[in-house]
């Protein structure tokens, strides 16, 4: 069964290390991600993003899937099954659709407006029983359409969206989606440090896992982070693979067009990366 985020990840927050958040676009990722955090005895969130919920053919088909996939191979450690970067519109949604967790982004409205929606939302989801994760600040790059500048959180106003009753906090410190230019200036920790400062117990979020360097994701843990999100690292990992197979000829050997074969190495690249990403984290064995 699906559990909301906010156990696992105070959980996580106590016990000095991270929960990933990896991002579902089809039925190969989800199974990909729930057989390694079984596998090494891991909690998991399924990180959803509206463009990706349209492409899977839409949040009820999302939530079937997952669920589906959670019944047939037996996945007995804790998952989540959250909305990434929602809309307000989008929140209700997956509310409706039986998501166990959301994010309002609201960093792009002023922040009276992101107070007054995340108020609402937070009430919504917690009737439900869902977590909420909102954001302040923004993560730079861009992510199936939402373009976010970058700025670093303002702590203050991080306080005063923590205070609403949000689960988790995403704040901006200088991390990007997609991959990271040559003279990126990495992230802030004094951002991070004065943030954490004002929200205190409250688990933190780290947008823009992919490339960021082990030494800054252990330092960010430390610091308060206890949920972090992948994407791009297990895409990328999925494309190498299946064109090495390709290049390689090996879809014209035999039966090597079969789409179960076609897309095992991709498969398994995705396993290898939340694998690596897991033990860097240390959510290994944190299932129970
Ligand atoms: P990356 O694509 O950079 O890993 O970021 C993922 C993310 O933050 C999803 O919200």
């Amino acid at each position: 069964m699906l559990v909301s985020a906010t156990e696992m990840l105070k959980k996580a927050k106590a016990g000095h290390y991270a929960v990933g958040q990896f991002n579902i676009n089809n039925l190969e990722w989800t199974k990909a991600i729930l057989l390694t955090a079984k596998e090494l005895r891991s909690p998991v969130i399924l990180g959803v993003s509206e463009g990706a919920g349209k492409y899977m053919g839409g949040f009820d088909a999302v939530v079937g899937m997952v669920n589906g996939l959670m019944k047939g191979l037996d996945i007995d450690v804790p998952v989540a099954l959250h909305l990434d970067h929602g809309t307000y519109d989008g929140c209700y949604k997956c509310i409706e659709a039986g998501f166990s967790s959301i994010m309002f982004d609201g960093s792009h409205y002023p922040i009276a407006e992101n107070v007054e929606k995340t108020t609402e939302l937070v009430q919504a989801a917690h009737r439900k029983g869902l977590s909420i994760e909102a954001e302040v600040g923004s993560i730079g790059g861009e992510e199936d359409g939402v373009v976010g500048m970058g700025e670093c959180a303002d702590p203050n106003e991080c306080k005063q969206v923590a205070d609403l009753g949000v689960d988790f906090l995403a704040a901006g410190i200088g991390n990007i989606h997609g991959k990271y230019p040559a003279n990126w200036a990495g992230l802030s920790f004094e951002t991070l440090d004065a943030i954490q400062q004002k929200t205190g117990e409250l688990p933190l979020v780290l947008h823009g896992g992919t490339g960021i360097p082990a030494d800054m994701i252990k330092k960010a843990i430390t610091l308060g982070v206890a949920k972090i999100n992948v994407n791009t690292e297990c895409q990328l990992a999925f494309a190498d693979a299946t064109r090495k197979y390709i290049e390689a000829g090996k879809d014209l050997e035999g039966k090597g067009f079969d789409p179960r074969k076609l897309l095992a190495p991709g498969f398994d690249a995705i396993k290898a990366t939340v694998k690596e990403k897991m033990e860097l984290f240390g959510s290994v064995g944190k299932a129970e």
